[in-house]
């Protein structure tokens, strides 16, 4: 996703912004730019696709002395990824860079247009430094143009603004996408949008919070408001190990992306779940015509994600879904008709059998979509179509935020389908919709419930297995809570459909079984009640997950978000997580690097 550096000093500033966005380039982009003020003079390089290019346009500017600069890495959210759409962008004498979507940008544009204003860009972010040069034109007061500027702003932003008429002070303001600011022992200033742009340079940093705006220069340091009133500067010293500044103070890659899945998915839904419908830029309005049913392949997580939305693509968009495990679907002769659309789900885009799944799909004529973490990826290479999940960097082998993402990529799509077959009233969408974008809130971790979990987590250790059960969506859920279990504690755990014990498993059941009951509200709560019930009456130790308190369970996670199905889904994941984590960290493993795993299976 988008990336910002700034920084004022003395150092080569062409330098430290292409250094800072190379540090963000993990999140994925589509284009950068620069732009830098100095003696007066602003100077500004954009390039479409990757920094080498931008590196190749800017190889004759030599700034130097002392200076200032800001830089993007754009993922294309409003218009297309073009040289003009790629920031910093430009009013008449000022520049801004922005991470996030101004929500009423279409309000803003209106009025500004009204006025005279020209645009030259699709993007939201033009209307920012626009309004900010017309406030500016009334108040003749930067600082309160910028505060009446981010006064106007609706929905999230971390922006950074510089002006030929202050040419000391770069502006910033946050809301909703991080930003830190920073500085050296030399007083150099560095802004970044994840700590990873300033490591190594900043000495100290500030982590900006919502609603927090102001305005640094060499002389004057950092000046921080709030609610229109100065504000403390809270600094924290920067951990100069690049490591583990890169766990941003968490002990493992998996806890750190478990945290992340709040900010990630807010970037996953960025510009696709508008106010009234789904849209994805990458998919032609015609994309389904034709298309009689779905069949979804992959591997692992990604096929339990996969397994998960086929309830949703079936239930919502009334396409009929079929889900293959890709390893299986390369060997069995598979029936291929041409109106079925292939979808594959990989993470890292290079999993051998889902690769060749794909390759067969293709070649037998169907239309391919892939649903996947990594940009230019063979598996993105391969697809006539891509829906990038946006999670970032994964670097803990148990995939957490991945499977987050494609969930909620794949939740989109199928009511994208729904709409466009129009199997749900435009009320529905938008109830949908809603719930959606109150997932970043259902899966933000507290203090209480990672305490809770590893406190529980010392009676799992033992025993002769888990079972994880679920019912519907939450069967898939049961089976990526125990893969995620198995994975990185190395204790045998299995995922069942809570209907299915009675036919088998159940004879496992004494005290010694350990079932992690999902119990969600919405759905099936009495039928998996009941099955849970058939368990306790076996004497198995039940942990339930659940809104309800369940008498019979040994253990209780007590989950908040009852009032969607989905948000109970993505509120148990959590807690399945964090309890795989912290059974392997009580087991002395290796979380991050299970044995016997890899993070990329790019063999059979
Ligand atoms: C589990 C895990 C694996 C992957 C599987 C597919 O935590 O990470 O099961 O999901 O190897 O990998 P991708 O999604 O990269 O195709």
């Amino acid at each position: 996703m988008c990336g910002i550096v700034g920084y004022i000093g003395n150092e080569n500033i062409k330098e430290v912004l292409v250094d800072g966005l190379r540090e963000l380039e993990y999140r994925g982009y589509d284009s950068a730019g620069i732009a830098v003020l100095q003696d007066d003079e602003i100077h500004s390089y954009k390039a479409v696709g990757k920094l080498k290019n931008l590196e190749e346009k800017t190889k004759n500017f030599t700034p130097h002395t002392l200076g200032m600069g800001i830089g993007h890495t754009r993922w294309a959210t409003h218009g297309k990824p073009t040289e003009i759409n790629a920031h910093p962008h430009l009013g008449e004498f000022s520049y801004v860079v922005h991470n996030g979507i101004i929500e009423n940008y279409q309000e803003l544009k209106k009025e500004l247009q009204a006025q005279g204003v020209k645009f030259l860009s699709q993007t939201d972010t033009e209307v920012i430094v626009h309004l900010f040069e017309q406030n500016y034109k009334l108040l003749k007061d930067p600082m309160k143009a910028f505060e009446a500027t981010v006064e106007r702003l609706q929905g999230a932003y971390a922006v950074l603004l510089m002006t030929k008429v202050d040419a000391d002070r770069i502006y910033f303001a946050k809301n909703g996408s991080p930003m830190i600011v920073g500085n050296d022992q030399n007083g150099d200033i560095y802004f970044g949008s994840s700590d990873a742009a300033l490591i190594g340079k900043a000495s100290e940093v500030i982590y900006l919070d919502d609603g927090d705006y102001g305005y640094t220069s060499i002389k004057e340091g950092i000046t921080l408001f709030s609610d229109g009133k100065e504000k403390e500067l809270n600094k924290k010293a920067l951990v100069g190990d690049r490591v583990s500044a890169q766990k941003g103070g968490f002990r493992f890659f998996m806890e750190k992306e478990i945290y992340e899945q709040s900010e990630v998915l807010a970037d996953t839904v960025m510009g696709r779940a508008l106010d009234e419908k789904i849209a994805f830029e990458e998919l032609d309005p015609n994309f389904f015509d034709g298309i009689e049913d779905i069949t979804i392949c992959a591997c692992g997580t990604s096929y339990n994600s996969g397994l998960a939305c086929s309830y949703l693509f079936e239930r919502q968009a009334k396409i009929r879904t079929s889900v293959e495990i890709a390893s299986e679907f390369r060997y069995k002769d598979p029936l291929l008709n041409p109106k079925t659309l292939f979808v594959v789900i990989s993470q890292s885009g290079e999993t051998a059998d889902t690769l060749e799944a794909l390759k067969m799909a293709r070649d037998a004529g169907l239309k391919t979509l892939a649903i996947c973490n990594v940009d230019n990826s063979s598996i993105v290479r391969i697809s006539d179509y891509t829906l990038l999940t946006r999670a970032g960097i994964e670097k803990g082998v148990a995939s957490t935020k991945a499977f987050a993402t494609q969930v909620m990529v794949m939740w989109m799509l199928s009511l994208y389908i729904a709409q466009h077959k129009k199997t749900m009233t435009q009320e529905q969408i938008k109830a949908e919709i809603e719930a959606i974008r109150h997932i970043p809130q259902a899966v933000k971790v507290n203090d209480k419930l990672h305490e809770k979990v590893k406190r529980l987590s010392k009676r799992y250790l033992h025993g002769h297995g888990f079972f994880f059960i679920g019912r519907d969506l939450f069967y898939p859920l049961a089976l990526e809570g125990a893969l995620k279990l198995k994975e990185i504690s190395y204790l045998h755990a299995e995922g069942y459909p809570a209907g299915e014990m009675k036919h088998g498993p159940i004879a496992l059941a004494d005290s010694n079984l350990f079932t992690i009951a999902l119990m969600p509200k919405n759905i099936h709560y009495d039928k998996v009640k009941s099955n849970v019930e058939e368990l306790s009456a076996r004497d198995a130790t039940i942990l339930a997950i659940s809104p309800e308190r369940f008498e019979l369970a040994d253990d209780y996670v007590h989950t908040y978000y009852s009032d969607h199905a989905m948000s109970e889904f993505f509120e148990m994941m959590v807690v399945t997580q964090l309890l795989a984590l912290e059974i392997s960290v009580r087991l002395g493993n290796d979380v991050d690097m299970p044995r016997n795993l890899a993070k990329s299976v790019t063999v059979e």
